[in-house]
């Protein structure tokens, strides 16, 4: 078996898989022998303007292993109907690739409870319909002996960091990192693994930037140069059963991987016994005790704000 088609005869589904990072995923996946539905509404980075032609041209760009399914993702029995696509079209379903978002950002006291449930619905709510349909089928696929499935979360370092602005976004991509390893624990008997990538890459939504400082526009410049087919790379290793690994929190930022760190607790100490207690001790032990444990409140922006290795 030549090293393009290691992925032959699988069958995965890609939501957003028309443009930036989830085409390259689309492309790769393809490359590999994988039999993919593009699941893409072609709507604008917030969400609007909705396109069939997008995911149509793709998948006919691709041919008769690629399938575009242009729903609106957020429609409830969306998620259930493009499992049903694949299942019919591909005769399985192998591969989740949750990668579909939008943004809409504005500061929390500016901050609309629409622009909320829209982010929330996308990024987040879309992905668990997609799961929730999905999985059923992958563990009996798995019990009549087909290879186990694989899901990946694309998620951002804006939900592990935060950043100004991103409310919606970050609160989503952090409930998507919870989902995720919640599915790799639900799953893990049918031996279905379920990973999250924080990608960072080139895309419409890189050059969409506006920086608000010199910070932040070096962070443009230096996104702009990151390709997105390694992101694209890790995701089909990710889809793949030549590995085993589940709930793991990766990063992919050009050439480098990155490993994360999940939230456990790293430092301890004990507060006075019994119900009385002072204010002004707590805050002494907690500096004493807690204080060199405490985070900063640096953006996920100024964090990864270095030259890119590509
Ligand atoms: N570009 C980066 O550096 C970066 C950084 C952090 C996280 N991410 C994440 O990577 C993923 C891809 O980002 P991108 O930059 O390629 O974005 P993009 O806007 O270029 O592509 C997203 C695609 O999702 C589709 N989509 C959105 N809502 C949909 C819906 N309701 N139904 C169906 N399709 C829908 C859009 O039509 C679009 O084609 C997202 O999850 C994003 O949050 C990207």
């Amino acid at each position: 078996m030549s090293m393009a088609q290691t992925l032959s005869g699988r069958v995965a589904i890609v939501t957003g898989g028309a443009r930036g990072i989830g085409l390259a995923i689309v492309e790769e996946l393809h490359r590999r022998g994988a039999s993919v539905v593009i699941a893409d509404s072609g709507v604008s980075i917030a969400g609007a303007d909705p396109d069939p032609a997008v995911a149509a041209t793709i998948a006919a760009k691709l041919g008769a292993s690629a399938l575009a399914f242009s729903e609106d993702l957020t429609i409830a029995g969306a998620a259930e109907r493009a499992v049903q696509a694949a299942a019919s079209a591909f005769g399985a379903i192998d591969i989740v690739v949750n990668n579909a978002a939008i943004l809409r950002d504005s500061f929390i006291f500016k901050a609309s409870r629409e622009n909320w449930d829209q982010v929330i619905a996308t990024n987040l709510t879309v992905p668990f319909a997609l799961l929730a349909a999905a999985t059923p089928l992958m563990r009996e696929q798995q019990k009549s002996g087909r290879a186990p499935g694989r899901i990946v979360n694309i998620v951002s370092s804006a939900g592990l960091f935060g950043n100004f602005g991103q409310s919606a976004y970050a609160s989503a991509k952090a409930g998507l990192v919870g989902l995720t390893r919640v599915v790799a624990m639900d799953m893990s008997r049918s031996k279905v693994t379920c990973n999250a990538i924080a990608p960072f890459a080139a895309t419409r939504v890189t050059e969409s930037i506006q920086p608000a400082n010199d910070a932040q526009a070096s962070y443009k410049q230096r996104a702009l140069r990151i390709p997105a087919h390694y992101v694209a790379r890790l995701a089909t290793f990710l889809g793949s059963n030549i590995h085993e690994l589940t709930g793991q929190l990766f990063g992919v930022r050009g050439r480098e991987l990155l490993l994360f760190s999940q939230p456990r607790p790293v430092a301890r100490m004990l507060m006075s016994a019994g119900s009385d207690w002072d204010e002004e001790a707590l805050a002494r032990t907690i500096n004493a005790e807690l204080g060199s444990g405490l985070t900063d409140l640096a953006t996920d922006l100024e964090f990864f704000n270095t030259e890119p290795i590509v």
